[in-house]
Formats: structure tokens, C-alpha cells, sequence
């Protein structure tokens, strides 16, 4: 059966992707491409934080009663430092502007890295010990929001 680490680790992957391909378009001076891939990265990392925060860490906030101090309030609070700096990226991709496009890409990366690695060696494995065979109604509630 799937777990809920391999699945959202998938996620990081592919979201990563557009990263690279936006900011090697970014580099090119190729702002069809720069717009298109920054904005499936975009989009696609705000629903994966949609389903982290709305479906994954409040299952696992109820199991283990972890709430304030706890890894997934960790998590939240690396979402709300991506937030200004998504909407730098967004602002760069709309003004054609590739190299603050790519600064402010590698700020978010700064950030994003470490936090993916995080959830991905501890986040993610405590959220499948914690709900158990729950794993499979939460990953059909999350595939129902994937893009
Ligand atoms: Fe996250
Ligand atoms: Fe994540």
C-alpha cells in the first residue's frame, strides 16, 4: 500500500521540476517558458501546502495531540516564510523580469530544500505511524486536490 512519505515525496519531486525548468527559461531569456513552468511551480506548491495544512497535519495534530511545538506547527510556520516570497516570484515571472525571477527563486529554495528534506525524513513518516490504515482516506482526500 502507499504511504502518505512516498507519495507527497513524489510531490516535492515534480514540483521541484518546474523550479528547475523556470528558472533554466529565466536564465534563457525565455519568458513564455519562465511564465508557464514558474506558474505550474506556483500553483502546484500552493496545493501541496493546501494539502499539507488542510488534510495531512490536522490528522496528525488530532492523533498525537501535537499542536503548538510540535513539527507540523514547525512546518506551518516555513509555509507562511514562503508566502512573500512566492508572491516576489509571481511579480517577476509577470514583469518579465528573469533575474529577479531567479533571486527571488533561490530565496524561496533556501527555504524550500531544507523544509521538503524535514518532512520528508520526519514530518511525513510520524503522519503514516500516526494514522495508521487512515493513510488511505487521507491520500484519496489529498489526490482529489492534486492539480
Ligand atoms: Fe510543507
Ligand atoms: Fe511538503
Amino acid at each position: 500500500m502507499e504511504s502518505i512519505t512516498s507519495y507527497m515525496e513524489q510531490d516535492h519531486v515534480l514540483i521541484d521540476g518546474f523550479a528547475a525548468r523556470a528558472v533554466t527559461a529565466a536564465g534563457a531569456g525565455d519568458w513564455g517558458a519562465m511564465q508557464r513552468e514558474g506558474g505550474e511551480f506556483l500553483q502546484r506548491l500552493r496545493r501541496h501546502i493546501e494539502m499539507e495544512e488542510d488534510v495531512l497535519f490536522p490528522a496528525f495534530e488530532e492523533r498525537t495531540g501535537m499542536r503548538g511545538g510540535g513539527p507540523s506547527q514547525q512546518m506551518r510556520v516555513e509555509h507562511e516564510q514562503m508566502q512573500p516570497i512566492l508572491a516576489a516570484m509571481e511579480q517577476a515571472a509577470g514583469a518579465q523580469d528573469g533575474a529577479g525571477f531567479r533571486r527571488a527563486t533561490q530565496q524561496l529554495l533556501d527555504i524550500l530544500q531544507p523544509h521538503n528534506v524535514k518532512e520528508e525524513q520526519m514530518m511525513y513518516p510520524m503522519l503514516d505511524q500516526a494514522v495508521g490504515d487512515d493513510a488511505q482516506a487521507l491520500l484519496r482526500d489529498v489526490k482529489a486536490m492534486a492539480v
